[in-house]
């Protein structure tokens, strides 16, 4: 990627830069390949919910998977029409359930029976019927960081396939709700495609199960987690969603006018979006070099709390690389970026791109140690 410096003057670093381009021809590429087999896919919110994005995302086309109330009135403020918009996440408050209820969303993705017991409950005092779908565990390992695998019978997340006779015994009694769909994710950051392979065995499998009970529901969403190549960004700016979408037209059995749908997040926005920040002080360590920035795990987390890998180009500099950490102003030893990685020669004042950071890097900002929030630009 080029960075024109030109366009960052006036802008106090640190700051998310999001190559607008790249972002709309990643939409257009997913969309027309989803349009392609039939496919619904909703961008998954939590990934980067920055305004501008889910403007973007709406101009081509996509629907949103929420997983706060808030998450739906922002996609509600860009434009996204309600029944385009899932709600997921093991923990929604009643406020949040009424929001839902209120716009009228698609769907609700539940991950428990005390959950569907409560929708019912509101929606039934709301005078509404609320749409769901039944978050399956599939006990489907990915391949990914400890800290990002959701498919397993251990984690929090998800019904487990156990527990599903009880589950339909409720549905028979919760009459404010209707069961439309069967929803499924196994983790995120994902790129052998033999995991998304074994997840639709595993869905097949479960809608038999379903078959012989007489149920078919319309919609099948088998979640997210398609990963992005961190290491070189440049290899591959949009990834292959067609490889993707493939493994489901080819593996997965869908009856008849029954519909497919995806959460992508990561994919969509990670290769758009750099963190830009500049070099406070260069610091000679006893055998190597700190270059100290002006961005901290504040701004970006990934690196120190699942130990990621983000490329970092100094975009200031044409001199010989030489061997850095580099690290933040925060008060905690994990607040580094990288170690001993090559970098063009760095000076006080320089730039740096923390690349492939568009995907839960604004998004998971904080205020630690009383710092700004941070913000996002879009390049022309
Ligand atoms: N659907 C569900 C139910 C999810 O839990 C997630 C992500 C997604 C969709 C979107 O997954 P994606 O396509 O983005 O992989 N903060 C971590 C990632 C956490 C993912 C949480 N769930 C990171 O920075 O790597």
């Amino acid at each position: 990627m080029n960075f024109d410096l030109k366009q960052f003057e006036g802008l106090k670093t640190p700051f998310y830069w999001y190559d607008s381009q790249l972002l709309d021809q990643t939409l257009q590429t997913v969309k027309s390949l989803a349009d392609r087999h039939g496919y619904h896919v909703h961008y998954a919110v939590k990934a980067n919910g920055n305004l501008e994005i889910l403007r973007r995302v709406n101009a081509a086309g996509l629907g949103t998977d929420c997983v706060s109330g808030n998450e739906i009135l922002q996609s509600i403020a860009a434009g996204i029409a309600p029944e385009k918009i899932a709600f997921a996440g093991v923990g929604k408050s009643d406020e949040e359930i009424r929001i839902g209820l209120e716009n009228n969303i698609f769907c609700f993705n539940c991950e428990s029976i005390p959950e569907i017991e409560v929708i019912d409950e509101i929606a039934g005092q709301m005078g509404r019927r609320a749409h769901i779908a039944l978050r399956i565990n599939p006990n489907v390992h990915a391949s990914t960081h400890h800290y990002i695998t959701t498919g397993l019978e251990e984690n929090k997340f998800g019904i487990n396939t156990w527990a599903l006779d009880d589950v339909l015994k409720v549905l028979e009694r919760t009459k404010n709700v209707e069961l439309i769909g069967l929803h499924f994710h196994i983790g995120s950051q994902i790129l052998d495609m033999q995991d998304f392979r074994n997840l639709c065995t595993r869905v097949n499998e479960i809608q038999e199960w379903f078959y012989a009970r007489k149920i078919i529901v319309d919609h099948i969403n088998v979640g997210g987690g398609l990963g992005v190549n961190y290491e070189q960004p440049d290899k591959q700016p949009i990834p292959t969603f067609e490889e993707y979408f493939k493994v489901f037209a080819e593996s997965l059995k869908l009856r008849p006018k029954q519909q497919l749908h995806f959460e992508l997040g990561r994919a969509i926005v990670a290769q758009c979006g750099s963190l830009i920040t500049k070099v406070l002080y260069v610091k000679n360590g006893t055998n190597k070099k700190f270059a100290i920035v002006d961005a901290g795990f504040t701004e970006l987390i990934r690196p120190a709390l699942y130990q990621a890998v983000h490329k970092i180009e100094n975009i200031s500099s044409t001199e010989p690389e030489e061997k850095y950490d580099v690290v933040g102003p925060i008060c905690e030893s994990s607040d580094c970026f990288a170690k001993s990685i090559d970098l063009a020669g760095c000076h006080r004042g320089d730039l740096l791109a923390i690349r492939t950071a568009g995907a839960y890097g604004e998004a998971m900002a904080s205020t630690y140690n009383l710092r700004t929030l941070v913000k996002g630009y879009f390049s022309k």
